[in-house]
């Protein structure tokens, strides 16, 4: 989470910094910053915008130097509030927050100024050891300014500055615990440094100008090359001049890696929002992912034979490791495998797995699910299991994202740039990635001959979906339920209505209903049940029927042709007829339009749901 970026060049820094971190934004929009320096004058001016939007000029504080001047200008809010930011100067930092410690304020908004206002630094992560940190400081009569983790690391800094930044910066991560990236700007200097423990930093290499950001997707319009950061390590940036340093400061060589996308997949093409033309994407998004066949067949500890270690108890399990929609994913891979493969899968939720002390060997197969490849609980997990001596595999969508470099083989899912924060496309990605691990341990072939056409029709529920949307968007709370691998799609369906129209969701396997659940069930709380024509259609039918007893509204999922269902439920989204193992991919589809239509209807602000960031990099 926090989105952080600098630049050195010979361009004008704040409207780069600022169209970065609007690329950067889906990592956290609670307040925005930025650092600039010039070498004209020798003042720091710091300006926040207060909550009406109004500047509130703290004053310009002369420096004792006489060089470059550091202006910082930050406020609570979007990155948008800094469009009025006219900071002069070619080098700087920015930083996007999604709040960790201390409340969205101006004064808890990035960067952070040491006391002389020498140093200034954006920090995305977390000090664990602030408290401690800061109350050393505060002892030595350093006055802070803000509530948060963040700031102790520009204290710490100035403390032990001596000459060289980048001793600084190395004197101080020996005092932090935690995981960070952060990039510190110093006046009267023309380097920047980036340092990394956790959370990612990636360099940009241009022409007589240099970049750090927090993903590529703030450097492609500048550049296509790259330096991802390994954890313990910093950088020193110039404008013609990259090196890498170890956190011993011994120097590394810079591997250059080029990205093959362009701001192309960026841009919203006609639809009202990102999330609706992910959605609408996925047609051609499985369609690619189905083409990983041969690619997973060729993972060498996923040969079917190796099926049959699995009875041996020679291999001994397969855990998948995930968080959020990813983990649903899981799930379904779970019911999938074991259906189909008959091989024993446990479905981790990631940010429990390494607090348990969990049963991992190397004896098992670790396969950590993530679009962003960033998150901070996946990774972890991901490794332990190395260290357990487990074999690790990532679908990961994020190309050389950090998970996707650790794992011992990565399969990307092929969703492509997801910007809404919503998960929608990627999560079918993942699906069809997992159909297709089943089908490979099980030595069988999948047959997907019609999927993407019943995708397609799937789609075309959209307007039909909009006017159920207006029926619905004014209940308060939801009920949703599906048996078998329907029911992680019910936990997801749950999710999505929850994040982005904040109707509250829960979503259970429709048999549990009587064990407790039923008791919600009202005219004010209707239920979306997901039955299609599969093996257990009429179990659930049973339980719609339960639901229907007690006065509850339900909307069904059911399939094209189902006559019996009309019979039960309020109202009916019909799903085309397929191979029942592929319901969940086709009725991911109306779940996310449901949830998109209910929340477009309460005029919810989609893209960028209050309280959440894309990639969760803190723990
Ligand atoms: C929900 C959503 C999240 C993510 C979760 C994991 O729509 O997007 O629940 O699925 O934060 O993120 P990744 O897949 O990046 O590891």
């Amino acid at each position: 989470m926090c989105g952080i970026i600098g630049y050195i060049g010979n361009k004008e820094a704040s409207k780069i910094l600022i169209s970065g971190l609007e690329k950067l934004e889906y990592r956290g929009y609670d307040s925005a910053g930025l650092a600039v320096i010039d070498n004209k004058e020798n003042k720091t001016s710091e300006i926040n915008r207060n909550n009406n939007g109004n500047k509130t000029n703290n004053g310009n504080k002369t420096n004792n130097n006489n060089n470059n001047t550091l202006h910082i200008f930050k406020s609570k809010g979007r990155v948008s509030r800094l469009y009025s930011a006219i900071l002069p100067g070619k080098i700087g930092i920015g930083h996007t927050r999604w709040a960790t410690h201390g409340l969205p304020a101006d004064k808890n908004s990035h960067p952070f100024l040491d006391e002389k206002k020498e140093f200034a630094v954006v920090h995305n992560g977390i000090i664990e050891n602030y408290l401690e940190l800061k109350e050393e400081l505060r002892e030595q009569g350093v006055q802070f300014s803000s509530e948060t983790d963040s700031e102790v690391i520009v204290h710490l800094l100035a403390k032990h500055y001596s000459g060289d930044v980048k001793d600084a910066v190395l004197k101080t991560i020996r005092r932090l615990k935690g995981a960070y990236a952060f990039c510190v700007l110093k006046n009267n200097s023309e380097e920047i440094i980036g340092a990394r423990n956790g959370s990612p930093l990636v360099i940009g290499l241009g022409n007589n100008e240099n970049f750090f950001a927090s993903d590529v997707s703030a450097l492609v319009e500048h550049t296509k090359n790259v330096v991802y950061l390994n954890d313990f390590e910093l950088s020193r940036i110039r404008h013609k001049d990259v090196e890498i340093f170890d956190f011993n400061g011994k120097k590394k060589e810079l591997k250059i890696k080029k990205i093959d996308w362009d701001l192309e997949q960026a841009q919203k093409s006609g639809y009202k929002h990102f999330m609706l033309k992910e959605i609408f994407e996925q047609p051609q998004v499985i369609a690619e992912s189905l083409k990983l066949e041969l690619e997973i067949k060729k993972i060498p500890f996923l040969m079917p034979k190796k099926a049959e270690e699995f009875e041996n108890k020679s291999l001994q399990k397969i855990i998948l490791v995930a968080c959020g929609t990813a983990s649903y994913a899981g799930l379904v891979g779970k019911y999938l495998i074991e259906k189909i493969a008959r091989i024993p899968v446990i479905n981790e939720t990631a940010s429990e797995f390494r607090y348990k002390d969990p049963l991992v060997s190397k004896d098992d197969i670790v396969i950590a699910i993530s679009q962003s490849g960033e998150t901070a609980d996946t990774l972890a997990a991901i490794r332990l299991a190395k260290q357990r001596g487990a074999k690790t595999l990532g679908f990961i969508n994020v190309i050389d994202s950090t998970i996707a470099r650790e794992v011992d083989h990565v399969i990307y899912t092929r969703a492509g740039l997801e910007i809404g924060v919503a998960s929608t496309k990627a999560f079918t990605s993942q699906l069809v990635c997992l159909y297709l691990l089943a089908f490979q341990l099980a030595g069988k072939k999948m047959n997907s001959s019609s999927l993407i056409e019943k995708i397609k029709e799937t789609l075309s529920l959209n307007k039909e979906i909009k006017e159920l949307s207006e029926q619905y968007f004014n209940y308060s709370n939801f009920l949703y339920i599906g048996r078998n691998m329907n029911f992680p799609l019910a936990l997801e369906g749950a999710l999505k209505l929850k994040e982005i129209s904040y109707i509250h969701a829960e979503a259970y396997p429709a048999g549990e209903l009587k064990h407790g659940p039923i008791a919600l069930v009202s005219e004010e709380t209707p239920t979306l049940a997901l039955c299609p024509q599969d093996e257990v259609y009429d179990k659930t039918l049973s339980n719609i029927e339960e639901i229907k007893a007690r006065k509850g509204k339900v909307i069904a999922l059911a399939t094209q042709g189902d006559e019996k269902i009309k019979q039960v439920a309020d109202n009916i989204i019909f799903i085309p007829k397929t191979d029942p193992i592929f319901y969940p991919l086709l009725s991911a589809i109306p779940l996310q339009l449901f949830a998109y239509h209910l929340a477009d209807r309460k005029e919810c602000d989609i893209d960028k749901p209050r309280n959440l960031a894309k990639s969760v990099t803190v723990e």
